[in-house]
C-alpha cells in the first residue's frame, strides 16, 4: 500500500514537472495553457523520436492532431455546411440559412499549421468559420490546400490562389449570391502568410475582376530572411509555437533538405550580396521602440548556396514583407492581429509599419497577454476567455467593415 502510494506520488510529481514550465506572469488561465502546451510538446517529442528512428517524418506525427480534431461537416439551424472542391482543391463551405433579398458578403479563410499541418475541417477552424458565417451572414470558403513535407512552395500558395480565382469568378459569385464588392481574405499564422500573398497577387491579376475589399492577417508569418527578430529572441520557448518549430516550418515550406533548416536556425541563409533585402525587415526602424530597444539590429550573412538552390527564400509570395512599396500601395483595408508572446509578433508589427508607410489603411489589434495560436483555444474544456474575446473582437470588426 505504502509503496503504491509512493509510486503514485512520484508519478504525479513527474507529470507535474513535465507539464509545468514557467510562463509570463500575465498569461491567464495558466493550467489550461500548460496542459495544451504539454500536449503539443509530447507530440513534438514523439515526432522527433519517430524521425530519429527513421520510422516517420516529424510532421507526419504532428499531423495526428489534425486528424484527431476532425469535425464532420454538420449543418445547424443557422448555417449549411458542406465539403466540396473548387478547381479540384477541397474546401468546406458555410452558407448562412437566413434568407434576404440582398447579396451576401464572403470570407475566404486559410487555416494555419506552418504549411505542414492543419485543416479547415479541424474543430477550432470549423467553429471559427461557422461563427464567421453566422456573425456576418456571409458565405465562408475554408480552403484545404496541400501540405509539406509532401508538397513544397509554391504548391500551398497555388492551391489557395486557384480556389480564390475560382470563387471570384462572376458566375460563381452569382451562384452563391455573393456581392463582388464585399469579399475578404483571412488567415492565421501560415494561413495569414498565404492570405497576405493572395492579397498582393490579386491586385495585378487581370483575370480577377472582383478585387478583395479586406485582408485579415491573424498572427501571420511574413518573412523568412531574419529569423532572429526581437520576438524570435524573446519568445522561442513560449506555448504552442517554439522558435525551432517555426524554423522547421519555414524550411519545410521550401524544402525537406535539413541543411536549409540548420542554416535558417543559425540565421545564416542569406548571403552578403543580398544585404539590400534586409531593408524590408529592418526592425530597428520598423518596430515600436519598446519592442526593439534592448537589441542591436545586425543582419547575419552566410554563403550564397541556399538562395541559388532555393530562390523561394527571397520570393515575396513566400515572404510578403519583401514586396516593394509600390506593390503594397494598392492593398485593401487591412486587419492585423499580433500577440506579445509569439515569435511572429514582429513580422506583424513590421508589416503594419510598412503598409502604413505605403498609404494602406491598417487596423492593428495587439494583445499583450496572448501567445501564438490563441484563436484555436476555443474548444471546451480547454477554452480560454481571452481567445473568445479576441475572436469576438476580430469578427465584430470584420462585420462592421466588410
Ligand atoms: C442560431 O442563431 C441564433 C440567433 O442568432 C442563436 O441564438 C443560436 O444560438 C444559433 N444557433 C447555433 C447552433 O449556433
Ligand atoms: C536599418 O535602419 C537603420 C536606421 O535607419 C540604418 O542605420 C541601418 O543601416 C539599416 N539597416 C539595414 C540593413 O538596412
Ligand atoms: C509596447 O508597445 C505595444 C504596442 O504599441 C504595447 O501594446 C505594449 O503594451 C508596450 N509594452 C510595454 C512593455 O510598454
Amino acid at each position: 500500500m505504502a509503496s503504491k502510494l509512493l509510486c503514485f506520488g512520484l508519478l504525479s510529481v513527474l507529470l507535474a514537472y513535465y507539464i509545468y514550465k514557467p510562463l509570463p506572469d500575465d498569461i491567464e488561465e495558466k493550467w489550461k495553457v500548460l496542459v495544451l502546451d504539454a500536449a503539443f510538446r509530447t507530440l513534438g517529442h514523439a515526432g522527433s523520436f519517430a524521425e530519429l528512428l527513421g520510422l516517420k517524418h516529424y510532421m507526419d506525427v504532428l499531423m495526428l492532431l489534425t486528424y484527431a480534431e476532425y469535425a464532420e461537416p454538420t449543418s445547424d439551424e443557422n448555417v449549411t455546411v458542406s465539403d466540396t472542391t473548387f478547381n479540384n482543391i477541397p474546401v468546406r463551405l458555410y452558407i448562412p440559412k437566413k434568407s434576404s433579398d440582398r447579396l451576401k458578403r464572403a470570407v475566404l479563410y486559410i487555416h494555419g499549421g506552418g504549411w505542414c499541418l492543419g485543416s479547415g475541417t479541424m474543430m477550432p477552424y470549423d467553429l471559427l468559420s461557422r461563427k464567421t458565417a453566422q456573425t456576418l451572414n456571409a458565405v465562408v470558403v475554408s480552403i484545404d490546400y496541400r501540405l509539406a513535407p509532401k508538397f513544397h512552395f509554391p504548391t500551398q500558395f497555388d492551391d489557395v490562389y486557384s480556389v480564390v480565382k475560382y470563387f471570384l469568378n462572376e458566375n460563381i459569385l452569382k451562384k452563391y449570391s455573393v456581392d463582388p464588392r464585399h469579399i475578404a481574405v483571412a488567415g492565421d499564422s501560415a494561413g495569414g502568410n498565404l492570405a497576405a500573398a493572395v492579397a498582393q497577387k490579386q491586385l495585378n491579376d487581370p483575370e480577377i475582376k472582383a478585387k478583395l475589399k479586406i485582408q485579415a492577417l491573424i498572427y501571420p508569418a511574413l518573412q523568412d530572411i531574419d529569423l532572429n527578430t526581437p520576438s524570435y529572441q524573446e519568445n522561442g520557448n513560449m506555448p504552442i509555437l517554439s522558435l525551432s518549430l517555426m524554423v522547421r516550418f519555414w524550411s519545410e515550406y521550401i524544402t525537406t533538405d535539413k541543411t536549409l533548416y540548420e542554416a535558417m536556425f543559425s540565421n545564416t541563409h542569406i548571403p552578403r550580396e543580398k544585404a539590400d533585402v534586409f531593408k524590408y525587415v529592418n526592425w530597428s526602424t520598423l518596430l515600436p521602440e519598446n519592442l526593439s530597444k534592448n537589441y542591436v539590429y545586425s543582419p547575419q550573412y552566410g554563403n550564397s548556396e541556399f538562395i541559388k538552390k532555393y530562390p523561394a527564400i527571397l520570393d515575396s509570395i513566400a515572404s510578403p514583407l519583401l514586396a516593394e512599396d509600390q506593390m503594397l500601395n494598392g492593398l485593401p483595408l487591412t486587419y492585423v492581429l499580433t500577440c506579445m508572446y509569439d515569435v511572429l509578433r514582429d513580422d506583424g508589427f513590421m508589416y503594419v509599419a510598412r503598409l502604413r508607410q505605403a498609404g494602406v489603411q491598417v487596423v492593428h489589434d495587439h494583445y499583450d497577454k496572448a501567445f501564438h495560436g490563441m484563436l484555436l483555444m476555443t474548444v471546451k474544456p480547454l477554452d480560454l476567455d481571452l481567445a473568445e474575446h479576441m475572436t469576438e473582437k476580430y469578427l465584430n470588426w470584420l462585420n462592421d467593415h466588410l
